[in-house]
């Protein structure tokens, strides 16, 4: 008999363990393939991910003669690692004289198409990129017979830093060998080779001068092997087991030579750190010792500390649980009655998948997660932060990821803040920091492309809710006055002295200008996917003032005056709908249309501008405006893409209109359309290529239609001891019957556990902690629970 274990199941057994009720775990009984890109077998479709934040692993092929590709946060082409005078897409000189010129244009005519001085060219943006296969043969394992059972296992550990490969075989082990290859590269890029208990490879992205980004894995045998080891001269290594032995095990590690900490002048942003070695070595060598059994138990409860803070019982109404998830899958329509053990299923994938591609000292997770095959994967699998990173962490602050959220904030510190100075300078003669849409780990803050796509200052704005939720999440002090508020600080700087009077309408307010919306429309002034973002950002700058006891008031004054006067981004449209863009219909912008993104409604979800700072939660003619703009907005499949994002936003959304039936509808559309047979999202129906935003984003829309608990703005009173309300249980549909959720965070520190009745209805809500008072009520508006202070 043969058994071939499939490797996340070990990495997810105790998330399985918790949820073992219900017994949620991806599986399938036939081995991923690999066939690329569109042919049938594209991996991303069929392999399951592992992964411990800097490492990410896809085991693919037949026991026997499998392969692990190999992922490192860390390694991407281009950047000061191939032209050492690579700017972060900054132009040498200032060009902000250009912007009177283009201010002038917009006022006049309500447009402009001549951002050419802004353009830079986008030059060594490089690319995140694939390390590698290890390959794995067992012999004659597929012509066993009789009684012999093979397990294989492999996880990625957190806590050991490294990834582990275990084989075992009760009738004693055959011979193996591993290798690690990389046929995409030139061959005189890399070195594989091995000695007698690993395999290493070296690589380095150009031989230089300079000389490119330098990489390192190896691959090492655990404990004292009685094997018997031979190295061969392309850099196999065989092992052939002593009689009695019946497995064994490989601790996989690797290491760049890039660090984020020298992304700043004062090391010539070079982003350049020591050689990989020592540091792959010894994080090899500290676990070679070490029992494998007490390895797998503390990456096990590493796991479980983070998967054990939410729980989601959703019924396995349909009987599911026992079918392989391909076919559960498949079976999945639109049109059909749902399948909450999948919704489930797909919900604990998200969070699996953000707390396996972003932990602590690793990168944020891109739009691959840290999952790639290939060396240039669409759109570099870079940092694109108009929507894309924004959900990639929409299921954490809810769910007790706090863990996980690291690395975004370290990113934006390191690699964003001191490239983003310089953007701010020149482009905007402006003091505080700047990026536009595109970002790799090189301190990319420069405009890279077309203005339509790269056009995009605020993105750093919007990318503020995210620090400004985790300080109201967790109400960390130390944290915020740390790191959060000299982020959000430096953002809101660069706004206050970039909004103008708005000398096209005259109205005396303030706009953002040149502005556009994302990846639509011209190049104009008020949109309102700015306005929006920036109110947000400086109500949330002013709370984060008062708590950090700021005395810095000449700022504190301009933020003031700048929200006074400010534009809040929500005008109508004679049709009902949020207008997008300030100018005149008359223009001919805002007509209805389908676009895939729904900037002009981040204020009403992910963001709250709309939905709490201008009470549009509850008022029936904002409301009606929103529910205009989603019917027009259409379902995600017009012929600008088909991507399981915007499906995804748009059920997020409808959750936050109480509209269950419409919020229900788009998550199965994202689910049908979009969704391949080992849980990954695909951008072109089911179409390759792999982009997990919907996957870590469908956790959101989850939450959305669990809860709403919109922040108010902090102010220096006593107004913040006035109870907060959060509504239970917006948008749950009849088939999540009598389900419960225990472990909800709430913004102001507390914590709830809920439970539904047969119609969706919330009827019983525990509050479990938080200083803060709340009223939680559910869609009716009836009290169902109070928190205690
Ligand atoms: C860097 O140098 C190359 C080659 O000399 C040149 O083509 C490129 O424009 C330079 N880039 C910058 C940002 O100066
Ligand atoms: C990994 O193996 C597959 C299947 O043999 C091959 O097509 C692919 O190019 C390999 N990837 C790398 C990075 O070598
Ligand atoms: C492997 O080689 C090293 C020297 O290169 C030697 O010290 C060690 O004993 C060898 N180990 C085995 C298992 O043969
Ligand atoms: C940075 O560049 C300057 C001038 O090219 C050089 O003097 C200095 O040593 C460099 N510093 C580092 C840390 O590379
Ligand atoms: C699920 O299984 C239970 C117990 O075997 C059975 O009573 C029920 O009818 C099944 N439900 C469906 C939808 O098949
Ligand atoms: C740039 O900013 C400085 C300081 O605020 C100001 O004195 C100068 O006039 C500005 N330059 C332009 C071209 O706007
Ligand atoms: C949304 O529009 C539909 C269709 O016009 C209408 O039936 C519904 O009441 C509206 N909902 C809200 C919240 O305005
Ligand atoms: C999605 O909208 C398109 C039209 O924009 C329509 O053809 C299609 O049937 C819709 N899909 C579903 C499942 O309703
Ligand atoms: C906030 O309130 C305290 C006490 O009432 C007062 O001393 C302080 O000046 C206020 N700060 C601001 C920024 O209004
Ligand atoms: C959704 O429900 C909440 C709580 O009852 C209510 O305040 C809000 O107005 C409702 N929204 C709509 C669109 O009905």
């Amino acid at each position: 008999m043969l058994l071939h274990m499939s490797t996340w199941l070990v990495a997810f057994v105790f998330g399985s363990l918790i949820l073992v009720t219900q017994g949620r775990v991806l599986w399938s009984k036939t081995p991923a393939t690999h066939g690329f890109k569109n042919e049938e077998g594209y991996i991303l479709k069929t392999a399951y991910p592992l992964g411990n934040g800097r490492l990410g692993i896809m085991p693919f092929g037949h026991p026997g003669s499998e392969k692990l590709v190999l992922n490192i946060d860390s390694l991407w082409s281009g950047g000061p690692f191939e032209a050492s005078n690579y700017t972060g897409g900054n132009p040498l000189e200032n060009k902000h004289d250009a912007l009177s010129r283009i201010r002038s244009t917009i006022f006049e005519s309500g447009t402009t198409s001549d951002m050419s001085d802004f353009v830079g060219n986008g030059n060594n943006y490089g690319s995140y990129r694939v390390l590698g296969n290890l390959t794995v043969s067992i012999d004659g394992i597929e012509t066993f017979t009789g009684n012999q059972i093979f397990k294989i296992a492999v996880f990625c550990s957190h806590p050991d830093s490294a990834c582990f490969y275990h084989v075992e075989a009760s009738g004693g082990l055959p011979p193996i060998s591993i290798s690690f290859e990389n046929q995409l590269v030139p061959q005189d890029l890399i070195r594989p080779g091995c000695d007698n208990n690993s395999v290493s490879i070296i690589g380095v992205t150009q031989t230089g001068p300079p000389e490119g980004l330098k990489y390192e894995a190896t691959a090492r045998v655990l404990g004292s092997s009685d094997a018997e080891a031979t190295c061969s001269e392309a850099g196999t290594l065989r092992l052939v087991p002593a009689a009695q032995q019946t497995s064994i095990e490989f601790v996989i590690a690797a290491g760049t030579n890039y660090d984020q900490t020298k992304g700043n002048s004062e090391h010539n942003y070079t982003f350049r750190g020591t050689d990989p070695h020592a540091i792959v070595d010894k994080t090899a060598n500290a676990v070679l010792a070490k029992d494998y059994t007490r390895i797998l138990h503390s990456h096990m409860l590493d796991f479980a500390s983070l998967v054990s803070k939410f729980t989601l019982s959703l019924p396995d109404s349909l009987n599911s649980s026992g079918i392989e998830t391909a076919h559960l899958i498949s079976g999945y329509k639109v049109d059909g009655p749902g399948d909450s053990f999948l919704e489930a299923l797909l919900f604990d994938f998200a969070r699996y998948l953000l707390i396996s591609s972003s932990r602590t000292g690793s990168l944020p997770a891109n739009l691959q997660g840290r999952w790639t095959e290939e060396l240039k994967p669409e759109w570099r699998s870079d940092y694109h932060a108009n929507i894309n990173l924004q959900m990639n962490y929409w299921v954490a602050d809810q769910t007790g990821l706090q863990a996980a959220q690291g690395p975004l904030f370290d990113y934006m510190r390191l690699n964003w803040t001191p490239r983003g100075r310089e953007t701010a300078n020149l482009l905007y003669n402006s003091t505080g920091w700047v990026t536009h849409n595109e970002m790799n780990i090189f301190g990319h803050s420069g405009m890279k492309s077309d203005p339509k796509w790269a056009n995009y200052p605020v993105a750093p704005a919007w990318m503020m809710q995210h620090v400004w939720d985790y300080f109201d999440y967790t109400q960390d002090v130390t944290w915020l006055t740390e790191v959060g508020y000299p982020l959000m600080k430096g953002v809101a700087t660069f706004w206050v002295s970039q909004l103008q009077e708005d000398a096209f309408t005259n109205d005396g307010t303030l706009v953002a200008i040149p502005c556009n919306s994302p990846e639509q429309g011209p190049t104009t002034f008020g949109c309102a996917h700015y306005q929006q973002a920036i109110h947000a950002l400086l109500v949330n700058v002013m709370g984060a003032a008062l708590i950090t006891k700021d005395t810095d008031t000449l700022f504190s004054d301009k933020v003031r005056l700048a929200l006074a006067k400010m534009d809040k981004g929500l005008h109508v449209a004679s049709w009902g709908g949020v207008k997008e863009w300030k100018m005149p219909e008359s223009l001919g912008f805002d007509t209805q249309n389908k676009h895939r993104h729904l900037s002009h409604l981040t204020g009403w979800y992910p963001g709250y501008s709309i939905a709490s700072y201008l009470r549009g939660y509850t008022d029936s003619g904002i409301q009606a405006a929103i529910n205009k703009t989603l019917i027009a907005r259409g379902n995600g499949t017009a012929s600008d893409a088909d991507a399981g994002w915007a499906k995804i936003w748009r059920s997020a959304c409808w959750a936050r209109l109480n509209n269950t039936d419409e919020a229900y509808f788009h998550l199965r559309y994202a689910i049908d359309r979009n969704f391949a047979g080992n849980g990954l999202s695909m951008y072109k129906g089911v179409q390759p290529p792999f982009q997990i935003d919907a996957n870590l984003g469908l956790g959101g829309a989850i939450l959305s239609m669990l809860v709403v608990d919109l922040p108010r703005a902090y102010t220096n009173g006593s107004s913040n001891d006035v109870a907060r309300t959060v509504v239970l249980g917006p948008a749950i549909p009849r088939s999540w019957r009598g389900g419960s959720v225990r472990g909800l965070l709430l913004r102001g520190g507390g914590s709830v556990d809920f439970s539904w009745d047969n119609e969706g209805l919330v009827t019983q809500a525990t509050l479990r902690s938080g200083q803060a008072k709340y009223q939680m009520v559910n869609k009716k508006g009836e009290s169902v629970g109070y928190g205690v202070h």
